[in-house]
């Protein structure tokens, strides 16, 4: 028995490797390392560099290491980028799961948990948001994710495969442990941009928008933290091999932060000012979304531990120094990360 992480060496997908290798489970991990880093992936975890959509590999994978559920995290994530090339997301989201949920089908496994996203909502009429809320998705990114979620409905009522997607709401924070965190070289999410002002990485940060109708006129988002995340995934692979039925369920703790509540717990806990400038609104920004995240808790039995933007923000505050001091002693390396002796390689993002 074995579970498959696919994209389990980017930011949500690696301390889903690391949470399920704590746990006792074998591990494999299928990743093209296009955004991810293989220093990211747990030693005791097996990494196979390669594309989920190609189906040798995977099949061949899933049947040697008797995989019986799949975490699928690969994909594109940045939604502006989908509004200017929705085709490469249809292929990178949509077809390439297609593919994948069928090598899952044809290699007899049974469980599979879904990243979606609270953009399949795009902005919702009332917050908190249910799962039954309609479902608009403003943006390519929303609907190659949605569409995914249909797939795997439909491929659930015809052959014997059980599926949980779980759309996330705002995603931040590190592992606890300093083991992994948001990496990527060209950030867009409010609280690593801004943990990158606040540890000099960059001179400051900008608010996109002052003028919506919220009490500070910035958007409201509910931030969750990556490890409550991956703590409700582990769960819902528990429910799937109990044989529990298909879910859908949202990720966010049912509280909102504004753009400038982050901006000030990021000052306040990292101790350090920076320059903040005010701009337009950015394109596709929803006002205000934020979970209703009963279903989860219900169903899953889930109850996070970070639920807290001090916290969120201390975490990611401290993952940004990691990255910085790793980088200036040695490259982070798969290797490094398991305590075994460094070898020349790439370096981490600095
Ligand atoms: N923001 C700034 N300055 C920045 C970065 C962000 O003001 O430098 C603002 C944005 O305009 C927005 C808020 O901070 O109002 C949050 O923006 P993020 O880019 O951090 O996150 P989004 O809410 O745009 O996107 C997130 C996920 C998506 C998901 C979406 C669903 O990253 O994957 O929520 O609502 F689709």
């Amino acid at each position: 028995m074995a579970v498959m992480v696919t994209g389990g060496a980017g930011y949500i997908g690696s301390h889903m490797a690391w949470r399920l290798v704590e746990a006792g489970e074998q591990v494999v991990v299928v990743d093209r390392l296009s955004a991810g880093f293989d220093w990211a992936v747990p030693a005791a975890a097996e990494l196979i560099v390669a594309d989920i959509a190609d189906q040798d590999q995977v099949e061949a994978a899933m049947r040697r290491h008797g995989v019986d559920a799949v975490i699928h995290f690969a994909g594109s994530v940045i939604v502006p980028e989908s509004v200017a090339d929705p085709l490469a997301y249809y292929r990178n989201n949509t077809v390439a799961s297609r593919s994948l949920i069928e090598s899952a089908v044809r290699s007899g496994v049974s469980n599979f948990i879904f990243s979606s996203t609270a953009a399949v909502y795009g902005s919702p009429a009332a917050i908190p948001v249910r799962e039954d809320a309609p479902l608009l998705p403003e943006s390519p990114y929303g609907t190659s994710k949605l569409m995914t979620e249909l797939m795997l409905r439909d491929a659930a009522a015809a052959h014997d495969l059980r599926y949980a997607a779980l759309r996330y709401f705002n995603v931040a924070g590190a592992d606890p442990e300093g083991r992994s965190g948001q990496s990527t070289e060209s950030p867009t999410h409010l609280i690593k941009i801004a943990a990158e002002a606040a540890t000099g990485k960059r001179p400051g940060l900008s608010v996109f928008g002052t003028d919506y109708p919220t009490p500070d006129g910035t958007c409201i988002r509910d931030y969750i933290h990556v490890s409550d995340l991956v703590d409700a995934h582990y769960l819902a692979l528990q429910r799937l091999r109990a044989g529990g039925g298909n879910l859908v369920a949202n990720c966010g703790y049912g509280r909102g932060h504004s753009v400038l509540e982050v901006i000030d717990a990021v000052k306040r806990v990292a101790g350090r000012d920076f320059p903040v400038e005010f701009q337009d609104r950015r394109a596709g920004d929803a006002v205000a979304i934020v979970a209703d995240a009963g279903l989860a808790r219900r169903e899953l039995g889930w109850s996070p531990r970070y639920d807290d933007l001090e916290t969120i923000v201390g975490h990611a505050l401290r993952w940004e120094e990691i990255l910085r001091s790793r980088n200036t002693a040695a490259p982070m390396r798969r290797d490094v990360v398991a305590g075994a002796p460094p070898r020349p390689s790439a370096k981490a993002p600095t």
